[in-house]
């Protein structure tokens, strides 16, 4: 018996990627999964392969179709917040379509769907929510206008939601991955270290809901490096640039 056994997890974001292969390993743990994101035919194949699964199309940028898939989701015991978006970005290049939709899918989308589940969690005591977001926002790094931003921000809004909630029963979870090879770190031309496959990656964020534990930051030792930036003085951080 694992301890995800018959209990129903919404995850949004699932159709590619990291979110893909967090399915298939909560699959294989006998999860019942609610599979999000906007490729329907990508979720339907998915769902073909696992065992508890079906496919709930969505855009997270949509308020009204996130309240209705919301609706029929029905009861749940999680919420696993992993759609995202990315385009590397200069300041110098700005593209406000493009830094708007980064937001809108990693930050606002984020509120769309948690306004829709936790109410519901914290009238009933309990309930998991395990939010998806990135080494890169701990710091403002370049190149990354919009998605170091929206990163920013979901870590911000999943460390208030850890104070108001202690002892409420509801667990929050933050799950900071570094690199991981998926269609959206293709488009990088520099190099990244410590790349992970998504299976590894997905292994790292499975095992972090597996405990209570709020913040899982990985892979290790890049994780440290990067929060070491974070607490840096800006004078020893941006010497010479
Ligand atoms: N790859 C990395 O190096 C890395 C590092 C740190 C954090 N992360 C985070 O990990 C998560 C997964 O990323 P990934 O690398 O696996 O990228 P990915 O393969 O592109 O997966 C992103 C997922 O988000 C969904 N999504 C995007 N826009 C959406 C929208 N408007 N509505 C609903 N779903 C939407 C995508 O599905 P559809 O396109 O079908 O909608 C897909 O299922 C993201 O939150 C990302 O920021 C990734």
């Amino acid at each position: 018996m694992t301890p995800f056994a018959g209990k129903t997890y919404w995850l949004v974001g699932a159709s590619h990627g990291l979110g893909r292969e967090v399915a298939r390993q909560l699959d294989r743990e006998e999860a019942r999964l609610i599979l999000s994101a906007r490729s329907e035919d990508a979720l339907q194949e998915l769902t073909q392969e696992l065992r508890h699964a079906t496919a709930l199309p969505m855009d997270v940028t949509d308020t009204n179709a996130v309240a209705e898939a919301a609706r029929d989701a029905g009861p749940l015991d999680g919420v696993i917040y992993n759609a995202g978006a990315y385009e590397p970005m200069r300041t110098q290049d700005w593209d406000s379509g493009s830094v708007l939709q980064m937001s809108d899918v990693n930050f606002t989308g984020a509120l769309r769907v948690l306004g829709e589940v936790v109410p519901g969690f914290v009238r009933q005591r309990r309930g998991e929510i395990t939010l998806v977001g990135s080494l890169a926002g701990y710091r403002g790094l370049p190149a990354s206008i919009g998605y170091g931003a929206s990163k920013a921000a979901l870590i911000s809004l999943a460390e208030t939601m850890r104070y108001d909630l202690k002892g409420s029963g509801v667990t929050v979870r933050l799950v900071n991955p570094g690199f991981i090879k998926t269609r959206l770190t293709v488009k990088n031309s520099f190099r990244m270290p410590q790349l992970l496959e998504p299976e590894d990656a997905a292994r790292h964020v499975v095992a972090a809901m597996r405990t209570r534990r709020f913040r899982t930051d990985f892979p290790r030792p890049f994780s440290f490096a990067i929060k070491a930036l974070h607490l840096l003085p800006d004078l020893i951080v941006y010497r010479g640039k």
